[in-house]
């Protein structure tokens, strides 16, 4: 028996599999890729599975965690990073989660704007403790293409990098908080390594100029990231042959004394870290034709691995059929087909992807979406329909290392 088809056995389809091999090989990979004195951030909202942030903040260059929300940081405690370098951002940080945060002991923030700073700072006050705040920069202009641009237009996130002149002096003395560095995060998925260098390049260059220009302090930088990863279809994670090269050169003019740690630099990664050590295991249900189109129902819709469809946006999804068929058709499958991936939801955008090309499948088929380890089941709409949510399941080497599932129930809220 296929070890997938052994796997959706014992646990059931749709069926989540990580490998813990392959999320600490890419971390590897990435220190590899940068200049050994930065800081690494996981980012937990790629994957928060608390096993695999525990495999990145352990070991050998290991991970801080950076989160956006009390569930991460749930997570990345439970995972065993120390709260006290934890780095917590998130555009829409109450007052109510701040306190839990700094009464968990968390003292790095992301500030997104002056009223932020205050609000962190007054719950810090209350706590008697001092904030260490980076400021998240809405940089005038980006450099790069990417899939996801965060900067360089109106946005939510981060302070316009043109108003800052204005707000230097106030953002310098805001009690309970130590402002000590910016935060980049202009873009998620690089195209290529030139996008990316470029983008870092600015962002570096434009923390130097809140030093020189506006006497900001600039000990710890936070460069962000926007390394790549395939998602839902196939492809290797690129490795960035330059990038170090390019980084240390950048600094060295900009920030001399960076390589003695006079300034902190830090990048964050989520897909590149976890993308490509998680595969989606879902079971074909039903097939039919509908006017001349071919439709193939999983029971894995955009409740299990909805993220895309969510921005709406459709993935280039592929599929591999499980070579252990177990649906009713025979043997190896015959020729490629169009057809639309839909899930078992109520809902004509419950769809996977559409005229994806596949061989032809049999009902109880057990399909396979690659590269599905970041943003995944908690990037879904996890509730809709009340479907349960898939298990999700480390493996390394051969071993199952855990097996569970994120259950929802209906509690009563305190008044
Ligand atoms: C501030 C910040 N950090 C890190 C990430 C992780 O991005 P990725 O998974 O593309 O590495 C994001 C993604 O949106 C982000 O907004």
């Amino acid at each position: 028996m296929s070890r997938r088809k052994e796997l959706v056995q014992r646990f059931g389809s749709p069926l989540y599999v990580y490998d813990l091999d392959r999320v600490r090989a890419a971390r590897q990979d990435l220190r590899a890729a940068l200049p050994p004195q930065f800081t690494l951030f996981y980012s937990l909202k790629a994957n928060p599975h608390p096993e695999i942030a525990r495999a990145l903040g352990t070991g050998e260059g290991a991970c801080r965690a950076e989160v956006c929300s009390m569930g991460e940081l749930d997570s990345a405690l439970e995972a065993g990073f120390p709260a006290a370098e934890i780095l917590y951002g998130g555009p829409g940080k109450t007052a109510a989660e701040l306190d839990q945060a700094v009464r968990a002991g968390v003292r790095h923030f992301s500030v997104e704007s002056v009223g932020d700073l205050r609000r962190v700072g007054a719950v810090a006050t209350d706590h008697d403790a001092v904030a260490d705040c980076l400021l998240r920069v809405n940089s005038e202009s980006s450099a790069a293409t990417s899939s996801i641009r965060m900067t360089g237009t109106p946005s939510q996130f981060g302070i316009d990098g043109e108003t800052l002149a204005d707000s230097a002096e106030e953002l310098r003395s805001v009690p309970g908080t130590r402002l000590v560095g910016a935060h980049f995060f202009p873009l998620s998925n690089a195209r290529d390594e030139e996008s990316l260098i470029s983008e870092f390049r600015q962002s570096i260059e434009a923390a130097a100029r809140m030093r020189d220009e506006l006497g900001l302090p600039m000990r710890f930088l936070d460069i962000g990231g926007g390394f790549a990863a395939s998602y839902a279809g196939p492809g290797e994670r690129p490795r960035y042959q330059k990038l170090r090269g390019e980084l240390e050169q950048t600094l060295d003019v900009h920030f001399p004394g960076w390589r003695e740690g006079e300034v902190q630099i830090a990048c964050e990664s989520g897909r590149y870290l976890v993308g490509d050590s998680g595969e989606l295991l879902t079971r074909v249900t039903n097939i039919k034709t509908s006017r001349g189109r071919k439709f193939v129902i999983l029971d894995a819709g955009i409740n299990t691995f909805g993220g895309m469809a969510g921005l709406g946006r459709l993935l280039p999804l592929s599929i591999t059929v499980d070579a252990d068929r177990t649906g009713t058709g025979e043997g190896e499958p015959q020729g490629d087909e169009l057809a639309t991936l839909v899930g078992p939801l109520c809902t004509p955008g419950d769809i996977l992807g559409r005229n994806v090309s596949v061989p032809a499948l049999s009902e109880g088929d057990l399909v396979t979406i690659p590269n599905a380890g970041a943003y995944g089941a908690t990037a879904s709409l996890l509730h809709f329909l009340s479907r349960p949510a898939p298990a999700e399941v480390l493996v390394s080497g051969d071993e199952v290392v855990s097996a569970t599932r994120l259950e929802t129930a209906r509690t009563r809220v305190p008044e």
